[in-house]
């Protein structure tokens, strides 16, 4: 997305909240739906719609765990690694998604097709090694599974 763009999908959130900075997170939330991620040109433009300073744009936009300042892939992907998870073998699993996908928890592939993440326990603890990409959750995942789950994503 352009930078013009994405000033212009700022302002559009900015004028639907009535430039309310007391709804910040909510703002920062739905600029996020918006451009994907929340590049320095959007907190900046934020700070400037709201006339609030640019430093606590930052330190709400990087307490949440749910807001990212880099891209990220179409696809986010949650390998849990909670103790259920863990017995389970889910660090072979979380090892074979690296390698197949090429990087490193928390990073996004370079064609912005997958992000991969870690997460504490989903509730399917009986299911483990539990895998959600996207809404779809992925249970009894195996190193050998890794492959063909990553097939159905385009
Ligand atoms: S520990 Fe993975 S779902 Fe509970």
């Amino acid at each position: 997305m352009e930078v013009k763009e994405l000033k212009e999908k700022v302002k559009q959130v900015l004028q639907k909240y009535q430039l309310d900075e007391s709804v910040l997170v909510d703002i920062l939330h739905d600029i996020q739906a918006e451009c994907g991620y929340l590049p320095k040109e959007v907190l900046e433009e934020t700070s400037r719609g709201l006339g609030v300073p640019l430093s606590r744009i930052y330190s709400v936009a990087t307490f949440f765990k749910a807001f990212s300042l880099e891209p990220r892939g179409r696809h986010l992907i949650h390998v849990c690694t909670g103790t259920a998870c863990h017995v389970r073998g889910t660090v072979k699993v979380l090892e074979k998604m690296e390698q197949a996908l090429g990087i490193k928890t928390g990073e996004t592939t370079s064609d912005l097709k997958f992000t991969l993440e870690t997460v504490n326990c989903v509730g399917a603890c009986a299911l483990g090694p539990m895998v959600i990409i996207g809404e779809n959750y992925h249970g009894e995942m195996t190193p050998e599974t890794v492959g063909p789950v990553l097939e159905n994503y385009n």
